[in-house]
């Protein structure tokens, strides 16, 4: 398992929450925080200027996910939040060691929220389906 930390614009947000769902990751967590990405503002002064390092709002996302479904989740977000201008994010990827379950006291890959890519491919086939039939 992988803990999957991703750091994006939030106006890029619901383009990422798509493209994981997409993917069938539908777990995570959600945080507004501020960041800084390495971006220098001159500030100009009566006597000269100065470097600030200003913080910007981004939005932190959590992932906790089997191996499987590691490379699909980086692309996906990826995909989500590029905008090809500096400060688009980052991404970190962590082991994981374990994950409980409270409710049922599952572990590990089983306590994983249902990230099941089979059910959403199938719900998406059966949404691409309805209006095929329908025009018979
Ligand atoms: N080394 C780091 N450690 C922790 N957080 C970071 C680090 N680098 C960036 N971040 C977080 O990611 C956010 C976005 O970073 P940013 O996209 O500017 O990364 P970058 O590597 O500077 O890429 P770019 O060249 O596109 O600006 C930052 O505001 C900060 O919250
Ligand atoms: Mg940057």
């Amino acid at each position: 398992m992988k803990l999957i930390v991703a750091v994006i614009r939030p106006e890029k947000l619901a383009d990422v929450k798509r493209a994981l769902f997409q993917v069938g990751v539908t777990g995570m967590t959600l945080s507004r925080v501020s960041g800084h990405g390495g971006e220098r503002d001159v500030v100009q002064h009566y006597r000269g200027e100065s470097v600030v390092l200003e913080f910007h709002e981004k939005v932190r996302i959590e992932m906790a996910c089997s191996e499987e479904y590691v490379e699909r989740t980086i692309q996906a977000i990826c995909e989500g939040a590029r905008t090809g201008d500096v400060g688009d994010g980052k991404i970190f990827v962590m082991p994981l060691e374990r994950t409980v379950r409270i409710r049922t006291g599952e572990h590990d890959n089983d306590a994983l929220t249902a990230i099941n890519a089979d059910e959403v491919m199938r719900q998406t086939q059966l949404e691409m389906r309805v209006p095929k039939l329908e025009a018979l």
